[in-house]
């Protein structure tokens, strides 16, 4: 856990035995407004008790509990008299801890099965006595431990939940964070309402109140600088810091001329006029024009725009030094995600977590800050959900994902002035139309994120020229390619299938409006071989 940031006493871990498990069932857990964290498999008991949760869960993973170098869980931590639910491979590997057996099944269980309960069960109270759920699995707990119930099974499962409520341990075979398991989040409650007596009260109002109150106790009466994009991300941060510390904030936006048309305007307005803060829009777009000049390899623009950001951020930094009121704190807008993925935290050591964000920062010599990242125990939907609480605009908090490098990576070639202006011209266009597609599924479909909804959509400027005509005359003028991707996550994005209307829409008027363009393509590449952006 970074510092100036705020976790409640009460929290659930999550022992992660594979990657991606552990973060959905955190997830479904805070969405009951309970905290909760995820740790890894080889956690020790010790560490454990340090951590006090009023809870655990293990997660499901892909592994055979009796393949070599399986993942198991330290026994005594089921012994420490601390409630622990088990899923999937959480459950087989309770079953081995405590001298039950898991054996292959005959055939695996893949997708929606149909459990039959069997007894009591404090875990399945107030599910009905069949119910579909979601299974994955090849392997199966055949002999639960002493003093183990079997609290429902399937056709191939004999074992499909099982129970020893006298020592808090609760364990199925199936995996009730799924949305398909139809009782799941029923099952979920119990457990951490019926049996762990936790109460819901992880909500915006408390997290809010919790993260401002760490944010000044950590922060005192010093000083915090924060480097805005215009991001989600820092643009929460600082909302969080201004209602924190105010004016002992201040927000250096580097303005590197790369953003969308109208951006840089709305992040001055709002960090001007809504929030009471030090703002410090620092016009850097011609110094990144001159630097980017003739450059045309993507890397190498990449590089150049964030040497700059740095350089222009700490001038501004040695400045304020200068002042007499020098800087204390750097605030980042970290967040959860960053941290499990870079694999920085093990069981919430501090240390570790500060060693390797400071790495990705290249403080000049002399130069030397304290980290705050109140962000980074949010997954990105909370990040959003805090961001709406503070007050922030909908253009912020919605925005979608958008690289640091800015349009300098969606025009292939060379940047130029003439060339950004008409790629901010295409884009706004781009946005226009296909904000308004959106709009119009969520109308239909009543969902903000339907299947169809577009996730991520742009304008590319290639390096080429084409002929086309208009009215009478002859035009040798460049195109605009249109992006416009399906995804969740950035890892693999399909192109979206945009009605023709749209696209029809997206190609008149961008031809129409915008000076130099004479022709639209659709780029349908899914990612996987391409990737989202061009450069
Ligand atoms: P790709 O092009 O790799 O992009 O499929 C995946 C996601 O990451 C964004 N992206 C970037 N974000 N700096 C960033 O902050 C970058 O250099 C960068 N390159 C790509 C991209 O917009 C997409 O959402």
């Amino acid at each position: 856990m970074g510092t100036g940031n705020a976790t409640p006493e009460q929290k659930v871990i999550v022992v992660d035995f594979g990657a991606q498990y552990g973060q959905l069932i955190a997830r479904r857990v805070r969405d009951l407004h309970v905290y909760s964290e995820i740790v890894p498999c080889d956690i020790t008991a010790a560490e454990v008790v340090e951590l006090n949760p009023a809870a655990i869960i293990l997660s499901g993973g892909p592994a055979s509990v009796y393949a070599e170098d399986a993942p198991s869980i330290d026994p005594e931590i089921l012994g420490l008299g601390i409630p622990v639910l088990g899923f999937c491979y959480g459950q087989q590997a309770m079953a081995v801890a405590l001298g039950g057996a898991v054996g292959h099944t005959e055939k695996g269980e893949y997708g929606a099965a149909l459990i039959t309960r069997a007894g009591e069960s404090e875990l399945l109270d107030g599910t009905p006595g069949q119910q579909t759920v979601w299974m994955s699995h090849r392997d199966a707990v055949s002999r639960v431990p002493e003093g183990f119930v079997v609290t429902s099974r399937t056709e191939t499962c004999p074992v499909a939940s099982m129970e020893y409520p006298e020592r808090n341990l609760y364990a199925t075979q199936f995996h009730p964070e799924v949305r398909h398991t139809e009782f799941g989040q029923t099952m979920l409650r119990n457990f951490l309402f019926e049996v762990c007596g936790l109460t819901p009260d992880w909500t915006m109002d408390s997290i809010i109140d919790d993260s401002v109150a760490a944010i000044r106790e950590t922060v005192g009466d010093d000083r915090v600088i924060l480097g805005l994009s215009g991001g989600v991300d820092s643009s929460v941060v600082a909302a969080l810091c201004a209602r924190a510390i105010g004016k002992q904030l201040t927000c250096v936006f580097v303005n590197h001329g790369l953003l969308r048309k109208g951006e840089p305007e709305e992040v001055e307005e709002v960090f001007t006029h809504q929030f009471d803060v030090d703002f410090i829009h620092v016009h850097a777009e011609k110094r990144y024009l001159e630097l980017l000049a003739g450059v045309t390899d993507p890397e190498e623009k990449r590089r150049i725009i964030g040497t700059q950001f740095w350089k222009e951020f700490f001038a501004v930094a040695q400045e304020l030094a200068d002042d007499g009121r020098p800087v204390q704190f750097l605030a980042q807008g970290t967040i959860y995600p960053d941290i499990i993925e870079s694999g920085a935290r093990k069981t919430g050591g501090k240390a570790s977590t500060i060693k390797s964000h400071h790495n990705l920062i290249p403080f000049p010599d002399g130069v030397s800050f304290e980290l705050i990242e109140p962000l980074d125990h949010f997954f990105k939907d909370e990040v959003r959900a805090l961001g709406t609480a503070l007050g922030l605009p909908d253009y912020i908090v919605h925005r979608q994902p958008f690289p640091g490098p800015g349009l300098a990576i969606r025009i292939i070639g060379d940047v130029t002035e003439e060339k950004l202006e008409m790629l901010k011209n295409a884009d706004a266009i781009v946005r226009e139309e296909l904000d308004a597609y959106n709009e119009r599924l969520y109308q239909e479909t009543g969902e903000r994120n339907s299947e169809h909804s577009v996730w991520q959509y742009f304008a590319v400027l290639p390096d080429i020229k084409s002929v086309g005509v208009m009215g009478d005359e002859r035009t040798y003028q460049r195109p605009i390619i249109l992006r416009a991707v399906e995804s969740s996550d950035a890892m693999t994005a399909d192109w979206a299938k945009l009605p023709y209307d749209v696209l029809a829409r997206v190609s008149g008027r961008i031809v129409a409006e915008v000076p130099g363009i004479n022709r639209v393509v659709y780029d349908i590449t899914s990612k996987p071989p391409s990737t989202i952006e061009w450069e």
